[in-house]
């Protein structure tokens, strides 16, 4: 996995920006940043979704993953650096937070 992943670093390095763009790159990893895609909780663009409905003593309750694409850089970056109740911890890089961040923004904007 590892060396996947550097391997696909010096490709980048070697190739620059006319080898993936800045949005494919960023895209990438939000639908695979190392661990579970984002999308598979807060959808592809970043909107939101409905994880699960379940029923608590037959009272129903509904486990939501936030919307991500319009909060300010400082809430989005904090909350990747943090633990979470049902998110996982992720490992990211600033420049990794800032693409994600470019990634979802851009998507909103749509
Ligand atoms: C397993 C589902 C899941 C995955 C995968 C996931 N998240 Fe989350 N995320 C959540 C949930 C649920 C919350 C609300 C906090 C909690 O209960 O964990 C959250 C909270 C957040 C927040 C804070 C939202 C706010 O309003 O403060 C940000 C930012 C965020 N996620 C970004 C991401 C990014 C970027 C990724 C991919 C690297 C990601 N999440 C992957 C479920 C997920």
């Amino acid at each position: 996995m590892r060396v996947v992943f550097v391997g696909f670093l010096l490709v980048v390095s070697i190739f620059g920006d006319d080898f993936i763009t800045k949005m494919e790159y960023a895209k990438m990893l939000y639908f695979n940043p190392r661990g579970i895609g984002c999308n598979l909780c807060h959808g592809n663009n970043g909107q939101g979704s409905i994880i699960a409905r379940y029923k608590v003593k037959g009272k129903r309750e509904i486990l939501r993953a936030p919307p991500i694409n319009s909060l300010g850089f400082i809430a989005f970056s904090e909350a990747l650096q943090k633990t979470h109740r049902v998110m996982p911890t992720y490992f990211l890089t600033n420049k990794e937070i800032n693409i994600l961040y470019f990634y979802v923004t851009s998507k909103a904007k749509k």
